[in-house]
């Protein structure tokens, strides 16, 4: 398809916030995607929400594009192409879900080479958090290199390609360290049974390793849906196993959590922190201890944000791979636009709730 239609040039609806701002969230017309956005116009299908939507929703974080007062929220898409100029690889009907971050204008050397998940200057956007608009209106535009095509056999749970694209990057991060020597883990700890902590354990559980995931709660879709995975749920001490664990992949962020997992694990364990903490809650650290089993045990502690286009790209595939029954029972709200709010407001069985902008 040629030229960009004027069909929408009435203007559309986005969820929009006053970054740094609490109480600004709201559903408002703006203008229809600009064409710098990129070639691709897509009708945005759903929108999924996690704890940095929360966030920037009440005002802790999140930036406004430049000259910019509002910024339109949603990082987690998934969209149908509706335009495309010919000769860019989609085609109109193609689901896509957008990439969130954007390389640094410099661009830092992992930025030059697409490692955007890597930047060095920390002046990288990403859309619905940093700099740029996100995905929550009905239509956004935006560059092939930024799209990931995704099986149509994914169109109701496609939106959690981006979370999966962040513990896919966790994961190949996990085995680059790993290949410091030989090394043949089988125990996979993962803490924190939400999104994160559950797409960890499916592609735990899909590299064949016996994965055991810690949370709280005895009720509610996470205990079934760990042990559907064929992982082992607990809601038990966390110290008292962190020693039999070769991988570690936190995924809580919360304070005494990352605590227990420092410095135990089983000798070469490595520990991927993934949860982003909020501070403020100091706790005692025996530092020295901390250090003599770290370095006793060549344990690794690291962090891991984001994802590339290569992690997208191999989240794809897992989902293909995964069974699309449990991937959907992940969704446990599916709330129409309009209704925005409610899919805003943490509920205590909530594993992934998404906005639907279309069906
Ligand atoms: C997103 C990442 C992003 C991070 C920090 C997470 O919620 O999934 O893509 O890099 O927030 O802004």
């Amino acid at each position: 398809m040629g030229a960009p239609s004027s069909r929408h040039d009435g203007g559309m609806l986005a969820i929009t916030v006053v970054p740094g701002q609490a109480d600004t969230a709201d559903l408002i017309e703006i203008d229809e995607p600009p064409l710098d956005d990129g070639p691709i116009l897509v009708q945005t299908m759903s929108i999924g929400v996690c704890g940095t939507d929360l966030e920037i929703v009440d005002g802790d974080y999140g930036t406004a594009p430049a000259g910019a007062d509002r910024l339109v929220i949603g990082h987690e898409s998934l969209g149908r192409v509706l335009e495309v100029p010919d000769g860019c690889g989609f085609a109109a009907g193609d689901l896509v879900v957008g990439i969130v971050r954007r390389p640094d204008e410099l661009p830092c050397s992992n930025c030059a080479v697409g490692e955007w998940d890597m930047c060095r200057t920390g002046d990288y956007t990403e859309r619905g958090i940093k700099g740029r608009h996100g995905y929550a209106s009905e239509r956004y535009r935006i560059r092939p290199d930024y799209a990931v095509k995704i099986d149509s056999r994914l169109h109701h749970v496609g939106v959690l390609l981006e979370p999966t694209s962040v513990v896919t990057k966790a994961w190949e991060h996990v085995e680059a360290i790993g290949r410091r020597a030989r090394w043949e883990p089988q125990v996979v700890m993962i803490t924190g049974a939400g999104p994160i902590g559950l797409l960890a354990a499916l592609l735990g559980r899909q590299r064949g390793l016996d994965v055991h995931v810690f949370d709280r709660v005895t009720d509610g879709p996470k205990p079934d849906l760990v042990t559907e995975l064929g992982a082992t749920y607990h809601i038990d001490d966390i110290g008292d196993f962190v020693h039999r664990a070769d991988v570690v992949i936190e995924c809580t962020g919360v304070a005494s959590v990352v605590l227990d997992v420092l410095g135990g694990t089983a000798p070469d364990g490595i520990v991927c922190l993934t949860g982003v903490s909020t501070g403020g809650r100091p706790l005692p650290l025996d530092v020295g201890t901390a250090n003599r089993s770290i370095v006793l045990g060549n344990e690794v502690v690291f962090g891991s944000v984001n994802a590339n286009r290569r992690h997208y790209e191999a989240g794809a595939v897992a989902l293909a791979n995964a069974d699309i029954t449990w991937l959907e029972r992940m969704i446990t709200r599916r709330v129409p636009f309009r209704d925005w709010r409610e899919a805003l407001t943490r509920r205590p069985d909530d594993v992934k709730p998404i906005i639907e902008f279309a069906s």
